[in-house]
């Protein structure tokens, strides 16, 4: 199998059918997630797992009742820090120095330079940031989902603001960013299924760049925008 065959076989899948899917294959699309890279390292993100049942249907009243939310097996709740401080960068640095088994101190210029760079965009462009980071993860838990021939939904059709009151996510620090039910489709009665996947065109979605390209003037346009 191929990650090329993975992507082609996986789809958002419209309506599973509840069935579990084993322990050992949700360890696995979690522990992709969880090497995802980030920027800085900081991973300021983290998955909160549902299989409840009582839990999905109050998740789904949010979630626009989206069904596969109450017939997956496992519900993915992606949340990212709130902003950037010194304390969380702090956090993870020294957890990063001490399993490296260097001297903490190791990492304070650097720190320093991204606290100044971050500090002065302010909470909004930092949390915005950070949810950015969450996505990278998100990706890798749908590959890994595929891999594992495991179904699952990329779901952004949510009221963020509400499943962060009904998680207690409000005031943690944490705000929900992406959803991801993982499960099986069901034998019927979804309608995406038989259709064939579409995507851009190689040719409009890749451009090759020379520096030819970009040392002609700056208002001509490049390659790609002249097909539009
Ligand atoms: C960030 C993101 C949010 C999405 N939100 C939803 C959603 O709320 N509900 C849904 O059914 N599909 C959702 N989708 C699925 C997309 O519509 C789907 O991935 C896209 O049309 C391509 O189809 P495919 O994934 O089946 O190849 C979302 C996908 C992404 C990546």
């Amino acid at each position: 199998m191929s990650l090329i065959e993975d992507l082609t076989w996986r789809y958002a899948t419209k309506k599973m059918n509840g069935q579990r899917i084993p322990a050992d294959k949700l360890a696995y699309i979690l522990e992709a997630a969880r090497l995802a890279p980030s920027s800085s390292g900081l991973q300021p993100y983290k998955i909160l797992v549902i299989s409840d049942p009582a839990l999905l249907a109050k998740v789904k009243e949010v979630a626009f009742q989206q069904s596969q939310i109450t017939d997956c097996s496992h519900l993915l709740v992606f949340a990212a820090w709130d902003g950037y401080s010194e304390a969380r960068i702090t956090r993870v640095f020294n957890y990063l120095t001490d399993e490296r088994g260097l001297p903490r101190e190791t990492m304070d210029d650097y720190k320093q330079t991204i606290l100044a760079m971050y500090e002065p965009l302010g909470t909004e462009w930092q949390a915005h940031h950070a949810a950015k980071q969450s996505y990278i993860a998100f990706a890798l838990a749908i590959a890994a989902a595929a891999e594992q021939r495991v179904d699952a939904t990329p779901i952004e059709g949510f009221d963020n603001a509400r499943l962060d009151a009904l998680l207690h996510l409000t005031g943690s620090g944490y705000r929900s960013t992406v959803l991801l039910p993982l499960g099986y489709r069901a034998e019927e009665g979804d309608w995406l299924v038989k259709l064939k996947k579409v995507r851009t065109p190689q040719a409009d979605f890749i451009t090759e760049l020379t520096l030819a390209d970009v040392a002609a003037p700056e208002d001509k346009p490049l390659p790609v925008a002249s097909q539009h």
